[in-house]
């Protein structure tokens, strides 16, 4: 489902300070698995899930993500991948505060031109998939972190996506609320999602789910 050969990344190539934040990365994801990347802070793991979004370029090397050769498209292409193929949850949220729970879930359908009988259809899939309908109308403002949570969830799955990238999805939650994002994990990949998530929280160390545990070291992949 995910492959990376040789591929680098250097920040502000070709200006005064350019930084390479990723060597030379193989990366081989199977359909339907889980896997984690592991790494200090500075290692490259949010680096490496944008690339695999498609949220930016390497710099050299091949990256194909469900049969798509991602690496060099153009900024417009690579949005419609990622409506097509790709769910995000960030450690962040990354929600908007002025819309509602349900009008966040709705926004990656917005470019798919889809019509609004089949967005309500969606949005209502994913909210309960992600335990979150019964706030669907109200302001994100209000939520809870695990309520937040389970609203960016939601987003990442509207669309249906058969990649679900995470970064850092627990750091912001309570051991409650990191336990349900588990248990949500769990029905995904009963739903054959492949998933990477980069954490380092230890609560994924020795989880069942976890099919496979990289280390990313300054930038290098290799077993930890
Ligand atoms: N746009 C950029 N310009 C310059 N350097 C960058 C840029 N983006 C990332 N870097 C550098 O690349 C390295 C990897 O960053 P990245 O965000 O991938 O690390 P990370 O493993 O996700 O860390 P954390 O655990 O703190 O989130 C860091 O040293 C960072 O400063
Ligand atoms: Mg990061």
């Amino acid at each position: 489902m995910i492959h990376l050969r040789g591929v680098n990344k250097i920040h502000g190539e070709g200006g005064p300070a350019p930084f390479q934040s990723l060597y030379d990365i193989g990366l081989h994801v199977e359909a339907g698995e889980l896997v984690v990347l592991k790494g200090v802070s500075g290692s490259g793991k949010s680096t490496l899930l944008s690339l695999l979004g498609a949220l930016q370029k390497p710099s050299s090397g091949d990256i194909e993500v469900d049969g798509s050769r991602i690496a060099k498209l153009p900024d417009l292409h690579a949005s419609a991948f990622r409506a097509r193929t790709i769910g995000f949850i960030f450690q962040t949220f990354n929600l908007f505060d002025e819309f509602n729970v349900a009008e966040n879930v709705a926004l990656p359908l917005i470019p798919t031109g889809i019509s609004q009988k089949d967005i309500d259809l969606n949005v209502a899939r994913a909210l309960e998939l992600a335990n979150i309908s019964h706030k669907a109308t109200q302001s994100v403002r209000d939520l809870s972190g695990g309520e937040k949570q389970r609203t960016a969830i939601a987003r990442a799955l509207v669309n249906d996506a058969k990649i679900i990238l995470c970064d850092e999805p627990t750091a912001n939650l309570d051991l409650e609320n990191s336990m349900a994002f588990m248990s949500i994990l769990k029905e995904l990949k009963s739903l054959g999602k492949t998933i990477v998530i980069a954490t380092h929280d230890p609560l994924f160390e020795g989880l069942e789910i976890v099919d496979r545990v990289l280390n990313i070291e300054s930038g290098r992949i290799g077993r930890p």
